[in-house]
């Protein structure tokens, strides 16, 4: 029962994170502590990436859950299967992390329907365990075993928010889009972009967040920021680049577009 491989869920590579401030002895702290954490912050600010490169660094397995309005508790726990000899009961994303002692990340949390959420609650709070109500066991979660969460505060409505009693359970770390020299090389970093242009792209996405609330509803994300180097290192003209990665997936918005394209021209034109 306690054989499950493990192996799999391990962070082979080092994932490249640069931090931003101390963050990442926020998190050591954190984690020596067993704190449940929540992660917050606007799309494509490193979020995901920064949970992976802990899991490398603590040496822990990761198992990640997008999470969606349609997710039952039984997909995170576990269901009983039929198959030729009967049934047999399978463990879910949620059960094989405490069992293995993973890092548990459950990403785009508030998705979750909030009556699903609240299996989570005996797993981060003092108990530390996971009935299996259908099965009738109890599991106890392997000293290791942390949970983390994930979500974008903002534009979710408020039928989206996390329950104070989830929440409470929680330590909780803000993430924002870094300093534009730190963007940058990051942006340089990963896509291969001469750290001129990088930095050049991460003007283009300040001017696109001054406008958050003002016709949009996020600014141009480091993920976008990155596309558009690779498209640049592909040979792609900056502009257009910017157009297709930065722009185009942005807004559906004719005016919101000409501002953004006007934008570019002064940039990269
Ligand atoms: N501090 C950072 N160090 C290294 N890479 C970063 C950093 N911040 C962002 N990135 C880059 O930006 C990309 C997007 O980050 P990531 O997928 O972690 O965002 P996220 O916050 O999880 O977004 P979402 O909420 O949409 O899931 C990463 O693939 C990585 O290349
Ligand atoms: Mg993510």
């Amino acid at each position: 029962m306690s054989e499950i491989d493990a192996a799999q869920y391990r962070v082979a590579a080092m994932p490249y994170y640069r931090p931003v401030g101390n963050e990442t002895e926020l998190y050591e702290a954190a984690y020596a502590a067993r704190m449940p954490l929540i992660l917050k912050g606007p799309t494509g600010c490193g979020k995901s990436r920064f949970v992976e490169h802990m899991a490398w660094r603590l040496d822990r397995p990761l198992i990640t859950v997008a999470c969606n309005e349609d997710m039952t508790a039984a997909d995170l726990v576990g269901r009983f299967l039929l198959d030729l000899n009967g049934t047999r009961w399978q463990d879910g994303p949620l059960t094989v992390a405490a069992r293995i002692g993973a890092i548990c990340y459950l990403d785009e949390v508030v998705e979750t329907r909030q009556d699903t959420l609240v299996v989570i609650h005996s797993l981060t709070d003092h108990r530390r365990m996971l009935p299996l109500d259908k099965k009738g066991e109890l599991v106890a979660a392997h000293p290791d075993f942390q949970m983390v969460i994930s979500y974008n505060p903002g534009y979710q409505s408020l039928n989206k928010e996390l329950k104070p009693s989830t929440r409470q359970r929680f330590g909780a770390m803000a993430f924002d889009y870094p300093l534009p020299e730190i963007e940058a090389e990051i942006v340089a970093h990963e896509s291969g972009v001469a750290p001129a242009q990088a930095a050049k792209l991460v003007q283009m996405a300040h001017r696109s967040r001054n406008l958050k609330g003002h016709g949009l509803d996020e600014g141009i994300s480091t993920r976008l920021l990155i596309y558009a180097g690779r498209l640049i290192v592909q040979g792609i003209p900056p502009a257009e680049a910017c157009r297709m990665a930065l722009v185009r997936p942005l807004t559906d918005d004719p005016d919101m577009q000409d501002t953004l394209d006007a934008a570019i021209d002064t940039l990269f034109g």
